[in-house]
């Protein structure tokens, strides 16, 4: 993993940085469009499916896997930084755990467990970080399970460069001055998303997205994924 400027390694060094006012930010329900529209639907994208037992990938501080653990799965919950991991631990009830851990350390096989059902929200903004949880998606599922990713909607976000991969460089714009550094992100367009889903061994049983209420745009993209048999 390079750590330039545009790498895997500058987005954690980003949110290495910004865990306590993010952690501020989703405590005040700062983000319009979690509230409105994407909160709700990743949510509804998890409990669909009914699942015992879930793994939050890229977890930050918490707020989906208690929302899902108050409504049955038992919820297991991984991320990077330990102040957000910290921080989750800290509201943690009693269906849910929390671990220190990077997409690199669970893809390489360190979550000596299974799931029905593994969830990213927002978390999956890397390069070939974002590769790796997808190749690792099958050996840390239960037979039938399922990978439910949310993400920015390529068409909302390609903005005016050209629709196609790579990374591009992060902005804090609508979040609190108390930001800074912003991350990195690589941009995927659809079909490219598709590509990773199909080189994962995995089918894409559902695809969604979310509308705003007030610019009739696609909020986010969501993916719902399930391993061939
Ligand atoms: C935009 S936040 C989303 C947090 C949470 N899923 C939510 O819905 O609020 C992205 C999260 O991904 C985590 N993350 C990014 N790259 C990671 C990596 N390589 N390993 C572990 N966590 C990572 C960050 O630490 C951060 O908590």
């Amino acid at each position: 993993m390079s750590d330039s400027e545009f790498s895997d390694k500058s987005i954690l060094r980003s949110w290495h940085k910004n865990a306590a006012p993010w952690i501020r930010a989703i405590g005040e329900g700062d983000i319009a469009s979690r509230k409105l529209v994407t909160d709700g639907a990743i949510v509804d994208a998890v409990l669909q499916r009914q699942p015992a037992t879930v793994l939050d990938i890229g977890c930050g501080e918490g707020w989906l896997a208690r929302a899902l653990a108050e409504r049955g799965p038992e919820v297991w919950g991984i991320d990077a930084v330990p102040e957000l991991i910290g921080a989750a631990q800290h509201r943690a009830g009693p269906r849910e755990r929390y671990r220190p851990l990077s997409y690199e350390a669970l893809a390489a096989g360190e979550m000596r467990r299974r799931f029905d059902l593994l969830v990213c929200n927002f978390s999956l903004l890397g390069g070939e970080s974002v590769e790796g949880i997808f190749a690792a998606s099958g050996k840390l599922l239960n037979p039938g399970g399922h990978l439910v990713v949310q993400t920015l909607h390529p068409m909302v976000t390609c903005g005016d460069a050209d629709y196609r991969d790579g990374w591009r460089p992060g902005s804090w714009a609508g979040f609190s001055g108390d930001f800074s550094e912003p991350a990195p992100w690589y941009f995927r367009t659809l079909e490219s998303w598709l590509r990773l889903v199909r080189r994962a061994g995995l089918r894409l049983e559902e695809m969604k997205e979310p509308l705003h209420p007030e610019t009739g745009k696609p909020a986010s993209l969501i993916l719902v994924a399930t391993p061939i048999l």
